[in-house]
Parts: structure tokens; sequence; C-alpha cells
């Protein structure tokens, strides 16, 4: 079965959607800070910025020359973190070489880093306090998971990659003690050796290492469930664009293998959207905290 990340996620936008017009107080208001002219930082940004109107919440685009150095980025961050019209702070990844991306998000008030990057947030994920922001990514994957009915408890879970956007995290929050958690996790990364036979042994992969059908038929059990993060850009002369959008697993060829699978285009990515929404919705509830 595909499971339609899209229609998940534009439900939650809705329930979210809902929340946000029984405000009595201010919209809600993200601020998405873009350095640089990376293509696809762009196009991410962007989409976040549309979900936040399309919501009603607001949103603020900061855009800054590739040349903006590090100091000046971290005045800009805790103008942001002053201003009590902001209710998230989001800096988009990856940073120009010159700045450390660490120093960044150390500087992000923890109170508004709808990301849950902030070391703070990172913390409290790790020790099972989920009241903190948890990373979107990870979040919209376990979340997607629970509105489709998969229970993980016990079961075999294999993360490709160890980024602290999605790898570190998913594998804390699979292997709480909480609902949605009590899996069993391995992470495998670059230097793993013979991935094929954790794999084979895997009820549920999660993949998220920007190869394009990395994950292939003969690597997946019968029935396992496959979620696939990867957004890779691939030639196609038969596309008027010239090229397609794949994941990082196989989809064609695994996918009649598995019991549960994510499609790219439309599985995870729009979850993280529909995750920074929420995320930005628990912060603004956090300035705002009576009902209306
Ligand atoms: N770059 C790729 N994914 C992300 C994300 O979730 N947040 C930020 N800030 N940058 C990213």
């Amino acid at each position: 079965m595909i499971i339609d990340g899209k229609k998940i996620a534009a439900t939650i936008q809705q329930e979210i959607k809902e929340s946000v017009q029984n405000l009595s107080a201010r919209p809600p208001c993200l601020a998405v800070v873009i350095i640089g002219d990376h293509p696809a930082s762009q196009i991410y940004v962007n989409r976040k910025t549309q979900a936040c109107e399309s919501v009603g919440m607001r949103s603020l685009k900061i855009e800054l020359p590739a040349t903006f150095s590090e100091s000046e980025l971290l005045a800009e961050v805790e103008r942001l973190n002053q201003d009590p019209a902001i209710d998230g702070i989001l800096v988009q990844l990856p940073l120009p070489a010159h700045i450390n991306p660490n120093r960044i998000t150390y500087h992000i008030s923890p109170e508004k880093d709808v990301d849950g990057f902030h070391p703070f947030n990172v913390g409290k994920m790790l020790i099972g306090e989920l009241d903190g922001f948890l990373p979107c990514t990870p979040l919209g994957i376990k979340t997607l998971l629970e509105r489709s009915s998969i229970d993980i408890s016990g079961k075999h879970a294999l993360i490709i990659g160890r980024s602290n956007i999605v790898g570190k995290p998913m594998a804390a929050l699979l292997m709480q003690a909480t609902p949605g958690g009590n899996a069993t996790v391995t992470v495998a990364h670059r230097h793993t050796t013979d991935l094929k036979s954790l794999s084979l042994l895997a009820d549920i992969i999660i993949v998220a290492i920007g190869q394009p059908k990395f994950i292939t038929a003969d690597m997946v059990k019968e029935g396992a469930i496959v979620v696939d993060v990867g957004i890779n850009k691939v030639a196609d002369a038969s596309k008027k664009s010239g090229y397609q959008i794949v994941g990082d697993v196989d989809f064609e060829h695994v996918a009649p293998k598995c019991s549960f699978i994510t499609p790219v285009p439309g599985g995870i990515g729009p979850m993280t959207i529909a995750m920074l929404l929420h995320n930005t919705f628990l912060s603004y509830r956090q300035r705002f905290p009576t009902k209306n």
C-alpha cells in the first residue's frame, strides 16, 4: 500500500487552519532566513512560507546575500529572538562555508526553535521529554506512521543515514518508551559493512542519504515498511523540464514487496512542511496560552 503523505499532510494543515481561524489574538508568525542563492533551498523556503499563508499564519522571508558574515547573521537571529511578533525562527541549511551552522543553531532561542535543532530541544528529545520542539522530518515520519495506524512497537527499524536533521533524531524518536516508539533501532551509514544483511532483517527501513534509487528490491524483506526521505533530481529527457525527482528507493521494484511504502514526491516532503506549521502553532500557544 502506498502511503499518501500529501493527503495526510493536507488533513493536518486543514486542522491547523481551523485552529488558526479560531484565534482571537494575532495569527502565528514564522520567520524564515535564507542566505545566498542555493536553488533547492529557494524552492524549500518558498514552500514553507506559502504553507504558512495557506493556513492563515504570517511568514517573514528574510533573504540575505551569500557574503553576509557570521556575526551579521547572529545579530539578525538575535533581532528575531527579541521580536515579540515572531513565534518561530528557521535558518535554512546549508549555510555558506564561512558560517558555522552550529553557532547559528545555538543562538536561536530554544523557545522559537521550530526546526528542533537547538541542543536544548535535541537533549529534551533524547531524554524522552517530547514536549519540546521535535525536528520536522522525523516528527513527520512518526506522525505519518501513526496516522496510517502502523504500530512500530517491538519492530526492527533500520535507519540509513545519520544526519542531524533526519537520521539521528529519527533514531531517538523511534526508540523512546512512548506511544509511536518502542522500536528496536539500527542506524546504518557510509561505513556500515554488509548493509544488505541488515536491511533484509528490517521490518521498517527509513532511508535519508540523497542517493537516487539506492534501495533496491533485493535489499528489502517481503512485507516491509519503507519510508523514503530522499529528494534527488535526475536527468530525464522524456520530461519537459529535462529532469525528474526520485527518492532514495527504487520505488517501482521495491513497492510490490512492501506492506507500506512512501512515494517521492508526495510522501515525507509534505509531512515535513505540515510539522513546521504544527511546531509554529505550538510555539505560538506557548506565547498565547489561553484557548483563544
Ligand atoms: N535543510 C534541509 N532540511 C532542512 C530543515 O528541515 N530545516 C532547515 N532549517 N534547513 C533544512
